[in-house]
């Protein structure tokens, strides 16, 4: 962390004259410090031990004001490494009437883009998985769940399932699910997806690197072969402050009015 980001702390020790409780001095002096860009996206807060060194007040103070910091969104707290400046949000606009891969939009948005796995293999189907993918208790569904990052910013849970006939080696679909399903024929070519609004979960919120309780995007998707047939179920999670869907509207003609 920089020197200007040290005086910060310093600096602190001599205005505590405001009256104000001395979590929220420094709950603002950090706030302030991240508005100003003194400290930056990414930066690493020194220790709570130290910051109470330099700013002279206890450690209970700088851990409350940490943690309002983190459940605000403006600090991250990583298991082991410490506390940083939680990265910015650019905004990612994705239209509603493209059937594109994740790999596809960040790829044409010019983003490094990478999955961590959080499950891959064969399971016996749910009653949910069964409906949509029109299988069998007997059949097996292939589970892909991963994390969706996009220039090391986690954008995006996603859950898929397929029928094990269409995906018999879940681990070997490599980066792109789209990609491996186009090389055996089976890539999407229609998709109904439905948009909800989600308060993230501890489990979700942790992964995406975001307070609990956070708004979110719920997303689900069924796409289809060409066929009729429904290929992919996929349900995702993704961060409010990550997207903005965008669809076109156009006004239907006297003979599709009134239509559903
Ligand atoms: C989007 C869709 C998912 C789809 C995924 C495929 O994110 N919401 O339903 O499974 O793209 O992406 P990729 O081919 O990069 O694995």
């Amino acid at each position: 962390m920089s020197d200007a980001a040290d005086q910060i702390f310093a600096a602190l020790r001599q205005s505590s004259q405001s009256g104000a409780p001395l979590y929220l001095q420094l709950r603002k002096s950090i706030e302030d410090a991240v508005n100003r860009g003194l400290i930056g996206p990414g930066d690493a807060l020194p220790s709570e031990r130290d910051i109470a060194t330099k700013a002279d007040i206890s450690r209970v103070t700088v851990r409350k004001a940490v943690q309002d910091l983190v459940k605000g969104g403006i600090l991250v707290q990583r298991h082991g490494s410490g506390t940083f400046v939680a990265p910015r949000m650019e905004r990612v606009e994705q239209s509603l009437s493209r059937l594109t891969s994740f790999t596809e939009d960040m790829a044409r948005r010019g983003m490094a883009v990478r999955s961590a796995w959080l499950d891959r293999g064969l399971y016996a189907p749910s009653p949910d998985e069964m409906m949509v993918l029109g299988l069998s208790s007997s059949e097996l569904v292939a589970r892909v769940a991963r994390l969706r990052i996009a220039n090391d910013t986690p954008l995006a849970i996603e859950r898929a399932s397929l029928s094990a006939s269409v995906l018999p080696d879940p681990a070997g679909i490599g980066s792109s699910l789209y990609a491996a399903l186009g090389q055996t024929g089976n890539r999407p070519v229609r998709a109904v997806q439905r948009i909800s609004a989600a308060n993230l979960g501890e489990g979700d919120a942790r992964l995406l690197e975001v307070p609990p309780g956070i708004a979110g995007l719920h997303i689900e998707r069924i796409s289809y072969l060409a066929s009729g047939k429904v290929i992919e179920f996929t349900r995702s999670i993704y961060r409010g402050d990550a997207y903005d869907f965008v669809a076109e509207l156009r006004l239907t003609g006297p003979s599709e009015e009134g239509r559903p």
